[in-house]
């Protein structure tokens, strides 16, 4: 065959698979910076607990208590297993920067802040300084916390603690480590110690900074999510495989969403809970690396999102010479520039973007979650100092 038509063929074979790469490369480039157009569609907003909370990737809502759990890591600059960021810790390891989760009552009306939030305290656990909290999920049934944690030294591990709200204590209970929980990043409980857990790469950053790379770009399904039950881990298996998955969360009984970041929208699946499985049915693009999910009590889903990534890997990469005491090029990459981009989607409403900003108020959201009974909505910042706090 003539070399033209065997550079037709592979055109042919690989113009479906470019033309979603334009696609999702274009909805970037549009969220460049100069191009960047902020919104905000909530009712008021301020940040709260800017000198006590820094990188919370999570918040966790438990309605019935008016608490949120947050799951905030302050040790992230130097030790971020999904971006690729694999420094040693820093040498002070002083009590205000080590990993926490907190507990955030939000609902009760003038209290004082350091009252309203509480770290909470960790119990039988002796490994604290190695702590590198990611996806938390709560089950209030039984007050069972899951923590993934990217701990240094035993590889990606989910910890499962019996919580006290009263106390602010959690108790650790068990370690759940297995072959196919990889890369752990989201975790959605669906009861009675069985667990829907995302991972979101097939190689990690841990394995191969640059392989890790280079999987999330094209948009490779590398990432997966997996079913396990900690009570009998060799019900362990893998349900679907998603490019850069990451949040994970059930609309109702039946379906399950999956955000991946990487071939930027949201998955959704039929989920059939007696012989654990997942149907694809359907695909959502969105204007932002999808990160976290979380979904109302009305039904609605929520996303946070990154809306240009090379603006927070540059932010990932940087904050492994930040040093708040350090020289000026130390301080400056401290700094949190990454936009941030909240919405909700429903069936019938389709998505709808509630709060687009370029970094400058709050940077790089990774998680939206609302009481819609008190009209109450926190957004947590990967990379930024405090929470955002909205009324709607
Ligand atoms: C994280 O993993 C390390 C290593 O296994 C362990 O010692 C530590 O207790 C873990 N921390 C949490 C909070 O899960
Ligand atoms: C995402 O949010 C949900 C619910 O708010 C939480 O359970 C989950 O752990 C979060 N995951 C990550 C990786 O932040
Ligand atoms: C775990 O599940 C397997 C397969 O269903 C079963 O054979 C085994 O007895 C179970 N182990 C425990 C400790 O329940
Ligand atoms: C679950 O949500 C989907 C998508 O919104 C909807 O089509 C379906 O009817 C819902 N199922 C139940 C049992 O509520």
């Amino acid at each position: 065959m003539a070399r033209p038509s065997i550079y037709l063929i592979a055109l042919a074979v690989i113009a479906p698979y470019l033309y979603d790469r334009y696609v999702a490369l274009s909805g970037m480039l549009a969220n460049r910076p100069g191009s960047f157009q902020n919104l905000n569609k909530f009712e008021s907003h301020e940040i709260k607990f800017q000198d006590q909370l820094r990188n919370c990737e999570d918040v966790l809502l438990e309605e019935g208590m008016g608490i949120a759990f947050l799951s905030c890591n302050p040790g992230r600059d130097r030790w971020n297993t999904v971006m690729g960021t694999l420094m040693p810790p820093s040498t002070v390891l002083d009590g205000k920067d080590s990993a926490h989760i907190w507990i955030y009552d939000y609902s009760t009306p003038n209290l004082p802040e350091s009252q309203a939030l509480k770290p909470l305290l960790l119990s039988d656990y002796n490994n604290a300084a190695d702590f590198h909290p990611l996806g938390i999920e709560f089950d209030a049934v039984t007050s069972t916390l899951y923590v993934i944690n990217h701990s240094r030294y035993s590889g990606n591990i989910i910890e499962v603690f019996q919580v006290s709200v009263q106390d602010a204590i959690a108790t650790h209970v068990q370690t759940l480590k297995h072959p196919l929980i990889r890369t752990p990043n989201s975790i959605h409980s669906l009861g009675a110690g069985r667990l829907l857990v995302t991972n979101d790469h097939y190689i990690g950053a841990v394995t191969s900074p640059f392989l890790s790379k280079v999987e999330a770009f094209s948009g490779a399904p590398g990432g997966s999510v997996i079913y396990t039950d900690i009570r009998n881990s060799s019900h362990t298996k893998t349900l679907a495989h998603v490019p850069f998955a990451n949040g994970i969360a059930m609309l109702n009984s039946t379906v399950v969403s999956v955000a991946s970041s990487s071939k930027p929208g949201i998955y959704f699946y039929a989920f059939n809970a007696e012989n654990p499985s997942m149907k694809f049915k359907k695909y959502i693009r969105t204007p932002a690396g999808a990160d976290n999910l979380s979904v109302d009590s009305n039904g609605k889903l929520l996303i946070a999102g990154h809306p240009f990534a090379p603006a927070l890997m540059k932010v990932s990469s940087d904050r492994a010479m930040c040093d708040m005491e350090g020289t000026e090029e130390q301080k400056r990459a401290c700094e949190c520039t990454a936009p941030s981009w909240v919405a909700e989607w429903s069936e019938a409403g389709g998505l709808n973007p509630l709060y687009k900003d370029s970094g400058v108020e709050f940077c790089s959201s990774s998680t939206f979650a609302r009481d819609v009974g008190r009209g109450v909505g926190i957004v947590t910042g990967l990379y930024e100092r405090g929470l955002l706090v909205v009324r709607n």
